[in-house]
C-alpha cells in the first residue's frame, strides 16, 4: 500500500531533547512549544522543572500529592507536521527512565551550553542513541553569553562522540555582542532582534551582515565563513539519517534564537517513524495493523487513582480507543477502554493515535516494560533495552515473615522498571541495582506505602555486573556454575555476572574465553533467557 505524504505516521516527529543539566533544556522545550503554538501550557514545563529540580523537592511532592512530576509527551503542530517531543526526566539520577524513553523517538536534539561544550550526561545519553543509529540535531545554546570558539566546539562533538558535524548557521560574534547567525547554504542572516525573520544577502561580506558585527570582528568572520564553507563537512542528509552526521546550529534558548532553525531542521530533516525491528520481521510504520511496545511504567499518576500508566510507543497502524490488543508476552487480550495523551501535568482520552505517537494504557499491572502489544499478530519488539546497574544493593527486610511479599513486590517493582532485581544463585538476599541513588528511595517510600513493607539496604559486597550470554550454551552452563557464588539471575531469569571491582571483572572476563559479558541486555540475550 503506497501512502501518500500525509498520510498520518508520516507527518509525525518524535523525539527528545538530550543534554547535561543546566545547559537549556527547558528553556528551549519552552520556546519550541511557543513557536508550535502550545504556548498556553508552555509555563508548565519550567513549573514541572522547578518541581522536579532537586532530590527532596521532587520526594515531597511525591508524598503529599501522589503524583509524579517525571513524565510527559508534549505534541504540538507546525508546517503540517505533527511533532511528538518526548520528556525526560531532569533530575540526572532517572537516568535509567530518560535511556528507556530514548528507545521511543525517531531523533534526538542535542543541546550543548556553548560555554561548556560536551558534558559527561549528554555523552552518556548520546552513546544510547547511538545504539539505535538515532539522527541528532544539535543546537549550541546560549550564544549570548561568553562562549567558547565555535571551531572548537565542532572539533570536540567530532572528536568526543565519534559523529560528523555541519555547521548549517555561523554565529555573528558571541557574549553580550552575539547579533545572530548567518545561514551558510543559503546566504541569509538572522538577527536578535528582528524575530529571525531571515534576510537575504549577497555573501557574508553583505554589508547587511558585516553591519552587525562590532568593527575589529570582521575579518576574523569572513574568515571563519570561508573556513566553515571549505574546511567543514556539508550537510548530507542521508549521512544524518544513518547517524553519522550532525546538523549544528547556534542559538539562544533564552533570547528564543535559533528556535525557528532548530524546528525547520526538524521539520525537513528528522526523519518519520522508523521501521522497528521485532523478533520475526521488519515492522513498518505504513502498515494498517497496529502494533506498539511499552518502554516506561509510571505509578501513581494520580492521586485519587492508584493506577499505573504503561507508556506506549505506537510502531504501525492506528490505535483507537477501545480496540483490543494482544499482549504478546502472555498471549491474552487487552482492552484498551480508556488510552491517553499526555500533556506536561494534563491529560486527555486519545480516541486514536499513530504510529510515532505515544499513549499512556492505564492498567494494574498487567503490563511491563518491554511488552509488545499487536491486533493479534505473535511478534516481540527488540524494544527496550536494560543498562547494567551502577549501584547495587542487599536488601533487607525489617520482619522477615514477609519474604515471600517483598519477593512478590519487588518483582513488579522491577517489572515496572522502578529498580533492576537480582536473585543470587546461592540463595542469599536479592540485590537491588539501579543507575541513580534516587530510585533507591523511590523503592523506600513506595515499598511502605504500597505494600506495607519497610526495607533498608545494605552494602552489597559486589558493585559491578554484567550479563552473561554465549553462542555455546554448554559453555555458558559450566561458566555459571564454576562462578556459582558471583552469579544472579534479573527479571527474566538471564544470567549475571557480579563482581567486586572493575579490575576483577576484568580478570575473570580474560579467563573465559566465548562467554560475552555485556554492560546492555538487549532482545538477544532476553530471548535466550
Ligand atoms: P536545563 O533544563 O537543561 O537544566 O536548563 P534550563 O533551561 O533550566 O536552563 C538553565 C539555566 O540557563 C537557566 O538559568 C536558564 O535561564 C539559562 N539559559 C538557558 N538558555 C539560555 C541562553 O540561551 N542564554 C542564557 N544566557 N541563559 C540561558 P537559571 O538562572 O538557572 O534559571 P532561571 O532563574 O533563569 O529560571
Amino acid at each position: 500500500m503506497t501512502q501518500s505524504s500525509d498520510a498520518p505516521a508520516a507527518r509525525r516527529r518524535t523525539f527528545a531533547i538530550i543534554s547535561h543539566p543546566d545547559a537549556g533544556k527547558t528553556t528551549l522545550t519552552e520556546k519550541l512549544l511557543l513557536f508550535g503554538g502550545a504556548i498556553q501550557l508552555a509555563g508548565q514545563v519550567r513549573a514541572k522543572r522547578d518541581a522536579a529540580q532537586t532530590r527532596s523537592d521532587w520526594m515531597g511532592i511525591e508524598r503529599e500529592r501522589g503524583i509524579s512530576v517525571v513524565t510527559s509527551v508534549m505534541t504540538f503542530e507546525y508546517d503540517d507536521r505533527v511533532f511528538n517531543l518526548l520528556d525526560t526526566p531532569g533530575h540526572e539520577d532517572f537516568s535509567e527512565d530518560t535511556y528507556r524513553t530514548l528507545t521511543a523517538v525517531d531523533s534526538a536534539v542535542m543541546v550543548i551550553d556553548a560555554a561548556k561544550g560536551i558534558e559527561a550526561r549528554t555523552r552518556k545519553l548520546f552513546e544510547v542513541c547511538r545504539l539505535r543509529d538515532i539522527p541528532i540535531v544539535t543546537f549550541i545554546n546560549k550564544m549570548d553569553r561568553e562562549s567558547r570558539d565555535p571551531f572548537d566546539l565542532l572539533d570536540e562533538i567530532e572528536k568526543t562522540l565519534a559523529l560528523d558535524t555541519a555547521p548549517m548557521t555561523w554565529p555573528l560574534s558571541r557574549g553580550r555582542s552575539f547579533a545572530g547567525t548567518f545561514d551558510l547554504a543559503r546566504n541569509e542572516v538572522r538577527r536578535l532582534d528582528a524575530d529571525e525573520a531571515p534576510i537575504k544577502v549577497s555573501g557574508p561580506d553583505d554589508p547587511a551582515v558585516l553591519d552587525l558585527l562590532p568593527q575589529d570582528e570582521r575579518d576574523a568572520f569572513l574568515e571563519e565563513v570561508s573556513l566553515a564553507r571549505e574546511g567543514c563537512n556539508p550537510f548530507v542528509l542521508e549521512s544524518f539519517l544513518e547517524g553519522h552526521l550532525t546538523p549544528v546550529y547556534f542559538g539562544s534558548a533564552l533570547r528564543n534564537f535559533g528556535v525557528r532553525d532548530l524546528i525547520d531542521a526538524l521539520a525537513a530533516y528528522a526523519p518519520p517513524p522508523r521501521s522497528q525491528q521485532a523478533d520475526t520481521r521488519l515492522v513498518t510504520a505504513e502498515e494498517p495493523r497496529m502494533t506498539g511496545f511499552v518502554f516506561k511504567i509510571q505509578a501513581n499518576m494520580d492521586p485519587n487513582h492508584r493506577d499505573r500508566i504503561a507508556f506506549i510507543r505506537v510502531c504501525s497502524g492506528k490505535l483507537s480507543r477501545g480496540m483490543k490488543a494482544k499482549l504478546v508476552r502472555t498471549g491474552k487480550a487487552i482492552s484498551l477502554s480508556a488510552p491517553q495523551f499526555f500533556f506536561a501535568r494534563n491529560r486527555s482520552l486519545a480516541d486514536e493515535a499513530w504510529a510515532g505517537d505515544v499513549v499512556g494504557i492505564p492498567n494494574h499491572g498487567t503490563l511491563r516494560i518491554g511488552d509488545t502489544l499487536t491486533e493479534g499478530e505473535d511478534i516481540l519488539f527488540r524494544g527496550v533495552p536494560s543498562f547494567a546497574p551502577e549501584l547495587l544493593r542487599r536488601i533487607r527486610l525489617q520482619d522477615p515473615m514477609k519474604a515471600k511479599k517483598l519477593r512478590e513486590a519487588l518483582q513488579q517493582m522491577a517489572e515496572e522498571g522502578v529498580v533492576q532485581t537480582f536473585v543470587p544463585a546461592d540463595g542469599s538476599a536479592a540485590i537491588v541495582g539501579v543507575v541513580g541513588a534516587l530510585q533507591l528511595d523511590v523503592l523506600v517510600e513506595r515499598m511502605q506505602a504500597e505494600y506495607g513493607l519497610p526495607i533498608s539496604f545494605e552494602m552489597s559486597r559486589f558493585s559491578v555486573c554484567r550479563w552473561v550470554s554465549s553462542d555455546d550454551k554448554a559453555k555458558l552452563a559450566e561458566f555459571v556454575e564454576k562462578q556459582r557464588s558471583a552469579i544472579a539471575y534479573d527479571l527474566d531469569g538471564a544470567p549475571v555476572f557480579l563482581a567486586t571491582s572493575a579490575f576483577s571483572l576484568k580478570y575473570e572476563q580474560e579467563r573465559a574465553p566465548g562467554i560475552e559479558f555485556t554492560e546492555i541486555k538487549d532482545y538477544q540475550i532476553r530471548q535466550a533467557a
